[in-house]
């Protein structure tokens, strides 16, 4: 299943035929699956309430055209590598055959624990090949996955499960990150105290630790395949049966459950990962992401599969044992396609060019980011430290709620520019509107990014409120998706991603609301109120930067910020810990209450002396005390 464009001029027809005709368009990408009944409709939609379907009536299911459909030709070729966290450690290979036993035998004992078509499953799994074994076989017997991070919190778990309502946790005794273990199954424990749904547990033995097991509960993962056929039939799914939830954060409220479903997520992951990557037969692929979020989802697991091609996963992280792992991972398994983020190589720059050297990277020939806008330094840095000058950089944009790449270069097909993730793929089509919800048509301009056309793998609603769903993405211009960016929009045509214009922060590529942040302080003893802003972080992107009233100021300063920073890590995890906490009396607040962030960030971002007109607050004198004690 070959579905690459060729050439940049093909690149332009292919984008016009998926404007005028996006059905005949989508139609001859999803006639290359395997589909067990055929669809007999592309699309059917409408933005209103929204109500989006694809490929309406098709049977299939992903793991068949994930798995079964290579083992005739690619039987015996590798599916995924994986990288020990401990460089001594030996990789492992897995060939399609391989992976395709495996899968069926932990399907079979997912059935076994109980698991059926429509169940909920939550996966918190270190980042071993398992962790893919058990989405697929979640795939394969037509329950739902919803994987979360595991850097996340017990009750950011807990919240998730009660959410989705979840039947079965799969997790593992704990996990290695650089020169620390993370006892998983603890944090498990402790999240599964709220919660109600969850009868069983499967546990995979990564540490021989030895971990607390429940009687009646708790299965170890080698107990539960013990015997188990290694062969099972994938559970016929219609195209819109919801393949996987995954939570992420928005300006308002929880994070809120984005539903993607079979057929057209299947059709957009295979799609966009042959055409981004420039994909060829052979080559072997490593996206650096953890698969709690949607990267790895799509990019480490589905995108590739499908596409019968090689993927590596990483246990790692990228500075252990020390700055060079990345590179000397490269050169090991000889990787042709290289995926990671703007944070990560941000971070290796600044650990100097001396851990690039002495690492063959000679077969790379396409790299790749994602989450967070790139700065043209670190750009320039990616492409002649790491590319040598000869790879193309594609600068992906996309989000959770898209499934799938929707700005990008296309290997090394489309024209260039640092920093610019360039033109939609073929099927996407991007808008800018202004303040007033106005198409702006020129080119050279800035606006709000939307897109006017459903593409295959846009999110169906959100777990439990397609209300929320509604009025998060469907609300703010009528017939758009509207993305939470801005964007600029250069004489070319070339989109550059500025970045969220709500109240979403990004960490290192990681999306928290600031009403999250804020509610996870509140939480705290001290703590009467707070706002949480982002300002410019050199190797994170963003940080956050919180404010916090107390009722009385606070004697010991550093105490009182270790104990909310514990707070915060109790509440949603490490990943979301404020930079900064400044203590003040009061919140910048207009006369009807609402907090004036615009005045917090500029102060967070070192701008104080740019604050603009304060004379609409109830109480302006608060701002000379924010202003004053600002780091
Ligand atoms: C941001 C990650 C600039 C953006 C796949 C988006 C980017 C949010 C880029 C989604 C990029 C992602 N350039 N910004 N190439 N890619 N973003 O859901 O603000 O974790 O809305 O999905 O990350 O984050 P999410």
């Amino acid at each position: 299943m070959d579905l690459r464009i060729r050439s940049f001029e093909d690149y332009q027809e292919k984008y016009k035929l998926s404007v005028t005709d996006p059905d005949q368009f989508w139609d001859e990408i999803g006639r290359s699956f395997q589909w067990n009944e055929p669809y007999d409709q592309v699309s059917k939609w409408e933005f209103e309430t929204p109500d989006v379907k694809w490929y309406l009536n098709g049977k299939l299911n992903i793991t068949e055209n994930c798995l079964d459909r290579h083992l005739e030709c690619k039987g015996d070729d590798c599916a995924l590598i994986w990288e020990a966290n401990n460089p001594t450690e030996s990789a492992v290979h897995w060939t399609y055959q391989e992976l395709y036993e495996k899968v069926c035998e932990f399907s079979n004992a997912l059935k076994a624990q109980g698991v059926g078509k429509g169940d909920r499953v939550i996966i918190y799994m270190p980042m071993v090949p398992e962790a893919s074994v058990a989405m697929l076989a979640c795939a394969r017997i037509g329950a739902v996955h919803s994987v979360v991070f595991a850097g996340f919190s017990a009750n950011a778990i807990s919240d998730r499960i009660n959410d989705a309502q979840a039947k079965m946790v799969i997790t593992a005794d704990g996990l290695n990150r650089g020169a620390k273990q993370v006892p998983l199954k603890e944090v498990v424990d402790d999240a599964l105290i709220h919660c109600y749904s969850i009868e069983k547990v499967i546990v995979f033995d990564c540490l021989g630790s030895n971990p607390n097991m429940e009687a009646g509960r708790d299965v170890w993962w080698h107990e539960a395949i013990d015997g188990m056929d290694k062969s099972c039939p994938a559970e016929p799914m219609d195209s819109e049966d919801v393949l996987f939830i995954l939570y992420t954060s928005g300006s308002t409220g929880k994070p809120k459950g984005v539903v993607h479903t079979c057929g057209g997520y299947m059709v957009f992951a295979a799609y966009s990962f042959q055409n981004v990557f420039q994909y060829q037969e052979k080559d072997i692929y490593w996206c650096t992401a953890d698969v709690g979020w949607i990267t790895g989802h799509t990019y480490i697991v589905y995108g590739p599969l499908l596409s019968g091609a090689t993927t590596m996963m990483f246990e790692g992280v990228p500075t252990y044992p020390d700055a060079s792992r990345f590179w000397q991972i490269c050169d090991k398994h000889q990787v042709n396609v290289f995926y990671t983020a703007p944070t990560a190589i941000r971070a290796l720059m600044a650990c100097g060019d001396e851990h690039v050297e002495n690492h063959d990277l000679s077969s790379l020939k396409v790299l790749g980011t994602v989450g967070e806008p790139i700065n043209e330094e670190a750009w320039r840095w990616y492409k002649e430290r790491i590319g040598k000058g000869r790879c193309p950089i594609v600068d992906t944009w996309w989000q959770t709620e898209t499934g799938g790449i929707m700005i990008s270069g296309l290997g090394d097909l489309s024209p260039q520019r640092a920093a610019h993730a360039g033109y939609p793929l073929p099927g996407i089509q991007p808008v800018l509107l202004d303040q007033e919800g106005k198409e702006i048509k020129e080119n050279g301009v800035e606006g709000y990014l939307c897109i006017k056309h459903p593409w295959p793998s846009i999110l169906r609603t959100t777990y439990g409120d397609h209300e929320r769903c509604k009025v998060t993405y469907f609300s703010h211009y009528k017939n758009h998706y509207f993305t939470g960016d801005g964007a600029k929009r250069d004489e070319n045509g070339m989109y550059r991603i500025i970045g969220r214009v709500d109240d979403v922060i990004n960490v290192s590529g990681h999306r928290f609301g600031t009403a999250e942040i804020e509610n996870a302080i509140n939480e705290n003893r001290l703590v009467v109120e707070s706002a949480v802003v982002g300002y410019p972080h050199h190797i994170k992107g963003q940080g956050i930067y919180a404010y916090v009233v107390c009722e009385t100021m606070p004697s010991d300063l550093e105490k009182a910020r270790a104990e909310i920073l514990e707070t915060v890590i109790e509440e949603i995890g490490k990943i979301a810990k404020p930079e900064k906490i400044q203590f003040v009396t009061g919140l910048p607040k207009t006369r009807s209450g609402k907090i004036m962030r615009r005045i917090l960030r500029k102060v967070a971002e070192g701008e104080a002396d740019k604050l603009g007109d304060v004379s609409t607050l109830l109480d302006p004198s608060v701002v000379d005390d924010i202003v004053a004690g600002a780091f």
